[in-house]
């Protein structure tokens, strides 16, 4: 479907890491897949090229590298390039913002500004725009991390809500935009057989997990202020719980579904400091080998302190206390540097009470459905059949669905999926101001007590991390996936 009507896309930070590796490959995607409106335009705005051409060439250069599966198409290309404009601007310099608005004058339609800049620079960028008039009729888009606590976030919070009104502030979290997280809200509303289910009564535990292969990268200065538990689990791992855990909305209207997501952040029970060490492991990677290649630790990456103690690993135990799931641990984990790259959510359900079939009917690896976002995304039931041949044994088999074999194509990435969203004015898919807060709140303690007392578990990279993981979840009798197979 093509966006609705014409827009300008104005992309602050036109040639930092995200532009390149993200924001434009998602746009030349739905460029190429006819999704843009013919008359739509890219303005790019940074400091360092001239000139449109010198932008241009930095584009050519950078950006076609990480344009996905698909590769390029030579037409497709040059028409995409024809839609960018560039404009040179100092953040500093109140002249280049009447620059800007010069330069959006004779644009028509939905108007957009992504800043895909550090969030020191949203407050400067929000007052500068407002300044010459450009708040009005606008959308803005918020990369994260938006702030480094509930404090910070609060104070970019209320600056840039007292220029932008919130049904214009879209703050991104790009595993909303995942294909599969989309299926699981299909999976759960669309079909009323997992439903009935979707509780304390039939469910044991849930697991999630965003397992990296990668570590910090190029990143080795802003990860070691920031660590997994800002990085990953205030957003992402907290966005996957709330989709998993609410009730079934109203609508899919964007406040109905974040109502609901809301309701689940506010519901998760508070974390005791004094518990923090029974429902909270930190981890950091030590060197190790991941896939037959040596890697090094984390504490001699580039950028990071030799005697770190930020995380690159956590696991928690939460608990969500209202009538739905009074009871249930859910397990969240995340690390860089682990043994694969996965990121899945298991439902273990609960066994039968009594089996006439022997044994072997209560034992695990069936009564669970696995959601595998990336890679591979597919959802995969495990029941249990009978194996062939005499007497009753019952062996554990699998359904799949895996969506590239179903759905051959029209597969989207998250960026073009939400990029395309906020041209059309679709806020369901990105985070409510009150969400980000209640989540804030919840990892708070956490973060304090953290940054109070201790250091993190070593774990060689190439493993699953601290053994402290596995014993969290062994005192409840259960064990992460990869552990049982
Ligand atoms: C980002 C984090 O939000 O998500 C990164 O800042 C992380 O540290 C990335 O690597 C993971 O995203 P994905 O889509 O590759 O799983």
């Amino acid at each position: 479907m093509q966006t609705d009507s014409s827009f300008t896309f104005v992309l602050f930070g036109g040639t930092g890491d995200l532009s390149m590796r993200k924001i434009l490959p998602a746009l030349y995607e739905a460029h190429r897949a006819g999704m843009l409106a013919a008359s739509g335009k890219i303005v790019a705005v940074a400091r360092h090229e001239e000139d449109r051409a010198g932008y241009l060439q930095w584009v050519n250069e950078h950006v076609k590298a990480h344009v996905a599966k698909s590769g390029i198409d030579e037409g497709a290309w040059a028409s995409f390039v024809d839609r960018i404009e560039y404009v040179k601007l100092d953040l500093g310099k109140a002249e280049d913002f009447v620059k800007l608005r010069d330069a959006l004058q004779d644009q028509s339609g939905t108007r957009v500004f992504y800043l895909a800049t550090g969030p020191s620079l949203f407050v400067p960028i929000c007052h500068a725009l407002a300044s010459v008039g450009l708040n009005e009729n606008a959308r803005i888009v918020l990369e994260k991390p938006l702030g480094y606590d509930l404090r910070s976030s609060n104070a970019i919070n209320d600056a840039v809500g007292e220029i932008f009104a919130e049904e214009q502030i879209y703050r991104i979290d790009h595993y909303l935009g995942k294909e599969p997280v989309q299926n699981l809200l299909a999976l759960r509303f669309g079909n009323a057989l997992f439903e009935p289910l979707w509780r304390r009564e039939w469910v044991e535990s849930i697991q999630i997990t965003i397992a990296e292969e990668l570590g910090v990268e190029a990143r080795g200065d802003f990860y070691d202020n920031t660590g997994a538990l800002r990085d990953m689990v205030q957003n992402h791992l907290l966005q996957l719980l709330s989709i998993v855990a609410m009730e079934p909305p109203h609508s899919m209207d964007s406040d109905s579904v974040r109502d609901e997501k809301l309701r689940v952040l506010r519901a998760l029970k508070p974390i005791d400091p004094r518990d923090i060490s029974k429902v909270a492991v930190r981890g950091q990677y030590h060197a190790g080998v991941i896939r037959g290649t040596s890697v090094p630790a984390y504490a001699t990456e580039s950028g990071v302190k030799t005697d770190s103690a930020t995380e690159t690993f956590v696991a928690l135990k939460v608990e969500i206390e209202n009538w739905r799931w009074a009871g249930v641990p859910f397990f969240l984990r995340t690390g860089k540097r682990l043994a694969d790259r996965v990121a899945e959510i298991v439902v273990n359900f609960r066994a039968v009470p009594h089996s006439a079939l022997g044994a072997s009917a209560l034992r695990a690896g069936a009564n669970r459905l696995v959601i595998r976002l990336q890679p591979n995304e597919m959802i995969r039931l495990y029941c249990l059949a009978k194996k062939p041949g005499e007497g009753m044994n019952l062996s554990s088999v699998h359904l799949d669905l895996a969506f590239d074999q179903f759905f051959k194509e029209g597969q989207m990435e998250a960026y073009q999926r939400l990029l395309l969203d906020v041209i059309n004015g679709r806020l369901a898919l990105f985070v409510r101001r009150d969400e980000q807060e209640a989540a804030w709140k919840w990892v708070e303690p956490i973060l304090n007590e953290w940054a109070a007392s201790g250091k993190p578990k070593p774990y060689a990279a190439g493993t699953w991390g601290p053994a402290a993981a596995s014993a969290m979840l062994a005192q409840h009798g259960t064990c992460w996936l990869e552990e049982e197979n």
